[in-house]
């Protein structure tokens, strides 16, 4: 059989498509560990901001040096960067072939057949894969991930994603349920339910996000059920109250509110105002108290002044987010604000002002950490933790890591900790029995 060696970029779902891939491609290919075996390489990139890309076409540069005469290794692109490749990288050997996060089918006859396309980008308006089991080549045998739906029709004025993976596609719930039956069965003790924007999930009109999860958590009663990513504009309380009624479904919602001005949010075409988002985070702290809420931000948006910069200082405060991923603004070209705002935010400003959003968030996250000092948390053990061979870390329903000595316990099993101490970062426990 021949090699394949797949490395993944970006988000989750790139990393659950690149099992689709292995899946796709494993009649005739065996994975391998390094780029140095492979007869195949593929690269499934990210586009989202202008450093992600770059990271990959240096890789594409190093990986230059492996094409030994008389070896035929393959090197194709294939991800969100597929979707915006410059048209001479098939031509000038940077890459042998190309193929869209829709075209993944044609990878086998890509490979096989010298007559066919070695570009394929098209984007799809139905679902693409179904009846493929993905290859879990990736895990830990604990947790897994599963997409339940593709695209994004939202059209975020600063976002690439609906260009580079085109509108949103639901899968059929039967396929998704018996993903979530095989999971269990081979012992896994965790899922996590991916799409660009899981709330506006639906199957054959009236079959929604909500009805989804209540099924997939009773479906996958002995496993864990977390989910990203939610939209704001489209978090209902009737989801917030299935999350309640199922003690399986983790109490982690990962919210991104991008800015906490109005005004920015109008220009990012958001469809949601600060007052709207703070109205969904005070439906989360009443239906869920012991929740936790995470965001995603972007500074120096196009137009963001310091009035804008401190709105979205108060609503961190206001919302108390647990933890948050902090971007400064990468214009991509395509996208409405590239084409229509301007980048006017200089370089050195987004810096300080992502610098000053990080270090408020350590401080959120911090406090965060110290008032859960001294509760009791389940947390499914996930392997040993970077800081001794005698500790584990695992993660609790709120989805904070959790870093607690062995003491005879194994990666899987789910454990009582309680909490003694912390860091910005992580909780320090002991297993109590
Ligand atoms: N620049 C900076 N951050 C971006 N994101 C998406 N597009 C951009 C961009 N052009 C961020 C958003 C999104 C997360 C996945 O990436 O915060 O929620
Ligand atoms: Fe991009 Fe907005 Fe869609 Fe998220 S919701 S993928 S930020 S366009």
């Amino acid at each position: 059989m021949k090699q394949l060696y797949i490395e993944t970029y970006g988000c989750q779902m790139n990393f659950a498509d690149s099992e689709v891939v292995a899946s796709i491609l494993s009649d005739e290919y065996r994975l391998c560990q390094t780029a140095q075996e492979a007869d195949v390489i593929l690269l499934n990139t990210c586009s989202i901001r202008e450093n992600a890309e770059q990271r990959v076409l240096k890789r594409l540069e190093e990986l230059r040096a492996l094409r030994k005469k008389g070896k035929s290794l393959k090197i194709g692109l294939i991800g969100c960067m597929a979707s915006r490749y410059q048209d001479n990288w098939v031509e000038s050997h940077l890459v042998d072939f190309i193929a869209g996060p829709d075209s993944y089918r044609f990878l086998p006859e890509i490979l096989s057949d010298a007559e066919a396309p070695q570009i394929r980008t098209e984007l799809s308006t139905d679902e693409t894969y179904s009846g493929i089991i993905p290859k879990r080549y990736q895990t830990n045998g604990i947790s897994a991930f599963v997409s339940i739906m593709r695209g994004c029709n939202n059209f975020c004025t600063y976002c690439v994603v609906p260009y580079t993976r085109g509108r949103e596609r639901s899968r059929n719930p039967e396929d998704i349920l018996q993903e979530i039956r095989t999971l269990s069965e081979k012992g896994y003790k965790e899922v996590t339910l991916l799409g660009q924007n899981v709330n506006s999930y639906l199957w054959g009109g009236g079959y929604g996000f909500p009805q989804l999860m209540a099924d997939v958590a009773k479906t996958g009663h002995e496993m864990r059920v977390r989910f990203t990513t939610s939209h704001p504009k489209d978090l209902s309380d009737e989801l917030l109250e299935t999350m309640a009624a199922h003690p399986n479904i983790c109490k982690n919602i990962h919210l991104p509110a991008q800015s906490g001005s109005s005004e920015v949010l109008r220009r990012m075409n958001r469809k949601y105002t600060r007052e709207d988002y703070l109205e969904r985070i005070g439906s989360i702290r009443r239906i869920l108290p012991e929740a936790t809420i995470s965001t995603d931000l972007i500074s120096g948006f196009c137009g963001e002044t310091p009035q804008d910069h401190e709105a979205t200082l108060s609503l961190m405060r206001e919302a108390r987010f647990d933890y948050a991923f902090m971007f400064k603004y990468s214009e991509r070209s395509g996208t409405y604000a590239a084409k229509h705002l301007k980048d006017d935010v200089p370089d050195e400003v987004k810096t300080a002002r992502l610098e000053e959003v990080i270090a408020l968030q350590r401080e959120l996250s911090y406090e965060s950490h110290r008032r859960d000092i001294g509760k009791t948390f389940e947390v499914l053990a996930e392997g040993p933790s970077k800081r001794s061979d005698e500790h584990f870390f695992g993660r609790n329903s709120q989805n904070k890591v959790i870093v607690f000595p062995k003491e005879g316990t194994q990666p899987g099993q789910m454990l009582n900790v309680t909490v003694n101490n912390c860091t910005t970062a992580t909780l320090l426990g002991k297993i109590t029995r």
